[in-house]
């Protein structure tokens, strides 16, 4: 900016003309720095001019003829708020000068030594510190931003596990009645929406969650281009016939480390808001392309870190939004649609995934024009793994099974489903009940199935003990908390079979034969 050949704008508010004249002379002569001066004699003239033009810095006596003293700084500091303002202050002025600077000016300047180079150097400084106090402003407020998102993100994830508990009760009963009533009866019918009820209690629970980055992440090195193309026909789908969909991918395209299924999630989110915002039609574009996020860029934005990262963007030529509502978009629960017409769930979902995936989102948006929603991941080098074919589930069994769970409603639910599947279930509420039982049943239990969380010993201390007496016993742990949260606690190591709350028994028994092995004696 130091460089820039366009002229700088000074205003000088000075009704004493010598002054004026003196400035004047000082400023014209500086071939590298053109300056465009313009002159007010009076206050007024001053916030005239003021109010239609945005000038580089204000030079200002304090004592004109219509305002005197800090009252003339207070009005052009309250017009002006982001120009820099220099006082011109009389030979002795030093303590008025030093209560201007308290109150708003950048600089003072005694009328008595004006010269060329001090001017110049006083509004170089100026505009400078005034530029610094912008970035400054603009860094805390994106720091108090992010704060305030990390607040309600653990608010959320914090009822998010206490629903978890309830749902996978409801779900529970709900199904183990609705198995137990004749197919055509209204009571089955009942239970049905009972059960699809809770379910989508579960899912919103689930986008809680994540929003809140608290979501088990089943990370893999993806080529967010492919994943892009692979779930192409499905964003033709979700977007109208009047609706165009363009998608550019920057060749070299680099690879991210990330949870497919999450990104899908993400791309699909922001898609359906850029058809939402186009009712009467209109294009969107995906475009996919290498960045490097600079020191200077970062250290703008305290939520990033400079390097290198791929970049997809989703922009559409719909309604576009305020700055009002830009501000709000990632707050879970807020929506402009009307009710029962979104959640205002789907951006504030994308949030935390970008978040866990470290990294970022921007929303640029103009009303009437269209909105581009921006999300950089960190790139990575390695080589793509494939994802390992998913197999047909199996979820039958004749094993014993060792259920521990402190909840006995929970309990409950779960040894019914269990033994409807066919194995056999014994049941304990505490760790010691559950020693107790496999001292009797020491040769017949394939499978310890207990929750992290237990009244007297967690989960992974009861299968310790256990595993004295019987050191092939597996183990399957459940729990309401979050895996990444258990995981992060020490609770368990990665690659400790888990379940995470809520979870159906169909899931829990693919989950159990996933652990016991496929070949059921059933
Ligand atoms: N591309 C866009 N153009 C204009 N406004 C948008 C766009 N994307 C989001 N918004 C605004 O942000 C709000 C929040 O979006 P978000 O996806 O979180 O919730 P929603 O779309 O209202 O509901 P849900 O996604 O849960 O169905 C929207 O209601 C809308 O006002
Ligand atoms: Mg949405």
């Amino acid at each position: 900016m130091n460089t820039s050949p366009t002229p700088l704008g000074v205003l000088v508010i000075e009704d004493n003309d010598g002054d004026a004249r003196l400035i004047h002379e000082a400023l014209r002569d500086l071939p590298a720095t053109p300056i465009t001066l313009h002159r007010a004699i009076t206050l007024q003239a001053g916030l005239e001019f003021l109010g239609r033009n945005l000038p580089d810095a204000v030079l200002v006596d304090l004592n004109l003829p219509d305002s005197q003293g800090l009252d003339t700084l207070r009005k052009v500091c309250a017009l002006a708020p982001h120009t820099p303002v220099i006082v011109l202050t009389g030979l002795n002025d030093e303590s008025m000068a030093v209560t201007a600077l308290r109150e708003g000016a950048q600089d003072y300047l005694s009328k008595g030594e004006l010269d060329a180079r001090l001017l110049l150097r006083a509004i170089r400084y100026a505009m400078e510190r005034k530029e610094n106090e912008a970035l400054l402003r603009d860094v805390q407020s994106r720091l108090v931003q992010a704060q305030r998102m990390e607040a309600v993100g653990r608010l959320a994830g914090g009822i998010a596990h206490d629903f978890n508990n309830l749902l996978t009760v409801i779900q529970g009963y709900a199904r183990l009645l609705q198995d137990s009533q004749p197919p055509e009866s209204d009571t089955h019918r009942d239970l049905a929406a009972i059960a699809t009820a809770a379910d989508r209690a579960a899912s919103l629970t689930q986008q809680l969650l994540a929003y809140s980055r608290k979501q088990v992440m089943q990370l893999r090195v993806i080529d967010l281009g492919s994943l892009v193309q692979t779930i192409e026909p499905q964003l033709r789908h979700t977007l109208r016939d009047n609706i165009t969909l363009t998608i550019t991918l920057a060749p070299d395209l680099g690879q991210v480390e990330a949870d497919p299924g999450q990104i899908e999630q993400v791309v699909s989110n922001l898609t359906a808001n850029a058809r939402d915002a186009m009712p009467a039609g209109g294009s969107v574009m995906i475009a996919c392309a290498n960045v490097t996020v600079s020191d200077d860029w970062a250290s703008r934005h305290p939520e990033l870190r400079s390097g290198e990262y791929v970049q997809f963007s989703v922009t559409d030529t719909g309604i576009g939004m305020p700055a009002s509502v830009v501000q709000h978009v990632f707050d879970p629960f807020f929506t402009t649609k009307p009710f029962g017409q979104g959640t205002g769930l789907g951006l504030a979902t994308v949030y935390g995934i970008v978040k866990q995936h470290h990294g970022h989102i921007w929303v640029y948006s103009e009303p009437g024009q269209g909105t581009t929603m921006t999300v950089v991941l960190p790139r990575v080098n390695q080589a793509i793994t494939l994802a390992p074919e998913p197999t047909a589930p199996a979820t039958r069994g004749s094993e014993t099974l060792l259920l521990v769970e402190d909840d006995p409603e929970t309990l409950t639910m779960l040894r019914i489903s269990l033994k409807n599947l066919g194995y056999t279930v014994l049941t304990a509420q505490t760790a010691h009940a559950a020693l107790q039982l496999m001292r009797h049943h020491e040769n017949t239990v394939s499978l310890l199935v207990s929750d992290i969380v237990l009244p007297d010993l967690s989960g992974p201390e009861l299968y310790e003990g256990l595993r004295g007496g019987r050191p092939d016993l597996k183990a399957l742990f459940m729990s309401a908390y979050p895996g990444e949260a258990i995981l992060q606690r020490g609770m368990i190591t990665s690659g400790t079979p888990f379940i995470s709350k809520p979870f159906t028994a169909a899931a829990l028994a693919q989950r159990i034969r996933d652990v016991l092995g496929n070949q059921s004696t059933h």
